[in-house]
């Protein structure tokens, strides 16, 4: 679907995510005809550049993060025609913004977007300054980038100045999961099809898993990552949107507030993480010295500079009181330096009640349902089928199998293509509402407070492993193991 024209602004672009993910899907979706030759990027930062030397920049970055696509110059020449730059610190009271207004529509006939690419404790000032500088024209948004804050208070501290320029209507908070194709599949998958919804609960559902892999480390990110760890920087958003979506009751429409009712209904029925229960219900873990892909990679204190405590890998046991799933816990776990980058559900179907035919020592495996978010995105089911051949009832465990790469043939958009033509479009429904980051928060904030008070210990993993021991006796205890592949 064409969009209509607009402006877009993109404070912080000359910083990172601007030059690797945002301008390279600008360009992406300029490819593909969605993006209007009247309209205009507008990149602001306090860095010294002009349109050229910016657009120059741009494209050594798109080359650089994109080695394998091909771009010719004039191709790109063509692009940044739409592309410019102004410099401009957006957080000082006494700068003038005269070059920056300027630039954008006043007639009104174009969507205007403020992409705030920056630390979130700025939100709300350069918020107050786009207002000052007379921007906010009635229809303009705002796209806030996560994490909202640090925890509930600094989230509402944020919310609340944002929120006092912006309506929450305007306001786009980015969880870049749901924008990946597979993740919105998932509201798909589970409503249109009749076979899934009658069994989707506890009395057929013995447990989930949703674990999100990687296999980079911090790195250069190090000082930044160190003040969040992997429970800010992964959990309370993109792992619990992902539960979100698996554990929602249907809802009535695919109106966003009607989605993102039902999504902060269960994370109101998290059962809370206190010091009470923390040890039993959460792991924390910090990769050491190990191996990535073959080659030795350094542990990360030593990336840091220095001794840490922050967790690089993280497994909760979560219980969801509600009728839906009321003694189903979902287990989550996700780890930087893990052995491969994956992002995956499963869902494991209870045990068969009664087994016709004998399996050996190797038993029934239950049925179970293996969503793979990335790479290789795919849905499998899981069934014992009968071995084919002439020597009596030998079981097998096969997958009925959908590769998305076999069955379309299209290119999967980068999640932030999809985002900001959705911010265009002001669809709403694939950012996160202001109670939903609020209701992320609180329970995080438990297992945060949990953590100090216990003194739970972060336990050492070698890079390259599946994190440490005590995330495998997180399901041992309860019978259970990760799953690893079939
Ligand atoms: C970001 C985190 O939100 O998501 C990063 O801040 C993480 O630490 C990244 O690496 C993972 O995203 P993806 O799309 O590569 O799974």
């Amino acid at each position: 679907i064409p969009v209509t024209a607009f402006d877009l602004v993109v404070f912080g672009a000359a910083g990172d995510l601007s030059l690797r993910k945002l301008i390279p899907s600008l360009f992406h979706r300029w490819r593909d005809d969605q993006i209007p030759p009247e309209s205009k990027i507008i990149g602001v930062s306090r860095s010294a550049y002009d349109d050229q030397s910016f657009r120059d920049l741009a494209l050594k970055s798109f080359r650089e993060f994109h080695p394998q696509e091909e771009i010719s110059d004039e191709e790109w020449k063509k692009f940044s025609e739409q592309l410019f730059y102004k410099e401009l610190d957006v957080v000082s009271d006494d700068v003038d913004w005269t070059p920056l207004c300027e630039l954008l529509d006043t007639s009104g006939a174009k969507q205007r977007v403020f992409y705030l690419a920056l630390a979130p404790d700025l939100y709300g000032a350069v918020s107050a300054n786009i207002d000052r500088a007379g921007l906010k024209s009635p229809d303009a948004r705002i796209v806030l980038e996560k994490p909202i804050g640090r925890d509930l208070s600094s989230a509402k501290e944020i919310n609340e100045a944002v929120g006092a320029v912006f309506d929450e209507g305007a306001i786009f908070r980015i969880d870049h999961y749901l924008g990946k194709e597979t993740v919105q599949n998932l509201t798909v998958l589970r409503f249109m099809n009749s076979l899934f919804e009658p069994v989707w609960n506890a009395n057929a559902i013995d447990h989930v898993e949703i674990t999100v892999s990687e296999s980079i480390g911090a790195g250069t990110r190090a000082s930044y990552y160190d003040k969040s760890g992997a429970l800010r920087d992964m959990v309370q958003n993109h792992l619990l949107q992902l539960l979100c979506l698996v554990a929602m009751e249907p809802p009535l429409d695919l109106d966003p507030d009607t989605v993102r009712d039902e999504k902060i209904k269960v994370m109101r029925a998290l059962r809370p993480i206190t010091e009470k229960n923390v040890r039993e219900t959460t792991v924390r873990g910090q990769y050491h010295r190990g191996a990535s892909n073959g080659a030795a990679v350094p542990g990360y204190a030593e990336e840091l500079g220095e001794d840490s405590d922050t967790e690089t890998f993280v497994a909760i046991k979560a219980n969801i009181d509600n009728w839906r799933w009321k003694g189903t816990p979902f287990y989550l776990r996700t780890g930087k330096r893990m052995p491969e980058r994956f992002s995956e559900i499963i869902v494991h179907f209870k045990e068969i009640a009664h087994a016709l035919v004998q399996n050996g020592k190797a038993g029934i495996p239950p049925t179970r349902m293996v969503i793979r978010l990335q790479p290789d995105e795919g849905v499998k089911l899981l069934l014992v089928t009968k071995d084919p051949g002439p020597g009596g009832m030998r079981l097998r465990y096969v997958p009925l199998n959908l590769s998305f790469a076999e069955t379309f043939e299209a290119r999967y958009p980068d999640a932030y293509e999809r985002l900001l033509m959705a911010v265009v479009r002001g669809d709403l429904g694939l950012f996160m509402r202001r109670d939903e980051v609020e209701a992320a928060w609180k329970w995080v904030d438990g297992i945060l407070a949990g953590w100090e008070q216990d003194e739970t210990p972060v336990h050492p993993y070698a890079a390259g492993t599946d994190g440490p021991v005590q995330a495998a006796m997180l399901l041992d205890r309860d019978g259970r193991e990760w799953y690893h592949g079939q």
